[in-house]
């Protein structure tokens, strides 16, 4: 089989990209060793930046995106028992984000490729891209025993951290760079409405706690944990009091609880992997780079990354120009450094790190206090949370 370009990965990158470059008449492959239910069971963060919720309207999907999702104009960072609103809208001119989860993102986006009836192969076994250096790559994968062959001009490496786009790379011509952090988030979604019509970031002597939503009526909060803990540990009642506990009063006492039907701890991590294109073969979203999900970046990355290789791919077929394609990995990084720095910084604010001295600690509460009495400081935050521009 022959196709332009064979994506490997069925998450937002490798659809959202798929979805592009079916509608500029591009044929493509997406290749996924999960299963449709599987990808459709993930549960992922949810805050969308205006540039990808553009890039869902220039899809075609963004229909059930604009009548489900929540726009947001600002969120909270609560500490020292109050709430500080950071005024997203105000600050940056008129930018707002969208709370949309990326299961129902995700599920827009299948459904979608499956309605204008493009191929994706689920449960397909050892993918490899192979042959990227020259002018001829391919990528094999096997399906119920038999090894197939796509042909192809161009391979999209849309997998995941853990695919296996990145480590088909030759270790002496990609560079990596990594902070894993002492710390993970115990997550739950109830059916309970949330706290906040905003988001509410709070740092506690306790440790970090995040209360978000997925729509008016199902919440999803976070508690740091260490990073031994076991989701199995915690009861639903055992989360719901030490999430109360790191919470401002008028927060906690307004809390509704009710049964957790999703419980899972995710460890942090900065990850970059230089550079993101390698010949043929091009890394997009989490292929390439990680993001602690304190600054909702990851999702909002991979759509930047999708945007730049949209553009250089469409220089290549209509224009017959590879300039687009050459420039790729720098643009992306250039975009992707900034969220990295971002993401770092509202970690480091916001959390307790287990072997901060007196002085790390003072210094994290007089970033936070000068946050709040500095209308720079707080434009520097919201410019970043809104979305740098691409
Ligand atoms: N072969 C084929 N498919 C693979 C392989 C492999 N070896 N390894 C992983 N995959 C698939 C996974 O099953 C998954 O469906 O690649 C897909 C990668 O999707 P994501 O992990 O969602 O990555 P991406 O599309 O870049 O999305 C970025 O997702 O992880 C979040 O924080 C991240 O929100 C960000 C977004
Ligand atoms: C989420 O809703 O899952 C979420 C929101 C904001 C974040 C991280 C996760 O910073």
């Amino acid at each position: 089989m022959r196709v332009q370009v064979a994506i490997i990965g069925s998450g937002p990158s490798g659809l959202l990209l798929g979805q592009l470059l079916g509608d500029a008449g591009i044929e493509t492959i997406i290749l996924d060793r999960a299963s449709r239910e599987h990808i459709l069971s993930r549960v992922r963060a949810g805050v969308l930046e205006e540039g990808m919720v553009g890039l869902m309207d220039k899809a075609g999907v963004g229909t059930r995106m604009h009548a489900e999702g929540l726009p947001h104009d600002g969120f909270s960072l609560a500490f020292d028992g109050r709430d500080h609103r950071i005024d997203l809208f105000g600050l940056t001119d008129g930018k707002r984000v969208t709370v949309y989860g990326q299961t129902e993102l995700t599920r827009d986006l299948i459904e979608k490729r499956e309605a204008d009836g493009r191929p994706t192969v689920y449960e397909a076994a050892n993918v490899t891209p192979q042959g990227f250096d020259g002018e001829s790559p391919f990528v094999t994968y096997e399906k119920d025993g038999i090894t197939h062959r796509i042909d192809c001009d161009f391979i999209a490496g849309c997998d995941g951290f853990h695919g296996a786009s990145r480590k088909a790379v030759p270790e002496n011509a990609i560079r990596t760079f990594e902070k894993v952090y002492p710390f993970g988030w115990l997550g739950i979604l109830a059916d309970v409405p949330p706290v906040s019509h905003e988001l509410v970031y709070a740092n506690h002597p306790r440790g970090f706690a995040l209360c978000s939503m997925r729509s008016q009526t199902r919440s999803r909060y976070y508690i740091q944990c260490a990073l031994d803990e076991k989701a199995e540990a915690w009861s639903d009642g055992r989360f719901w009091d030490e999430l109360r506990r790191r919470l401002p009063a008028h927060h906690a006492e307004a809390m509704v609880t009710g049964a957790s039907f999703e419980k899972s701890i995710a460890p942090l991590r900065s990850f970059v992997a230089e550079p993101m294109r390698f010949g043929r073969l091009f890394l997009v979203g989490d292929a390439a780079h990680i993001v602690p999900p304190t600054g909702a970046k990851g999702l909002n990355l991979a759509a930047s990354d999708v945007h730049y290789l949209f553009a250089g791919l469409m220089e290549h077929y209509k224009d017959r120009s590879n300039a687009g394609i050459e420039a790729y990995s720098g643009r992306a990084l250039a975009r992707v450094w900034k969220a990295v720095r971002f993401s770092w910084w509202m970690t480091t604010m916001l959390h307790r790190f287990p072997d901060t001295g007196d002085f790390d600690q003072k210094i994290q509460e007089a970033e936070l206090a000068y946050l709040t009495h500095s209308r720079a400081a707080e434009t520097v935050l919201a410019e970043n949370y809104v979305g740098l521009p691409y």
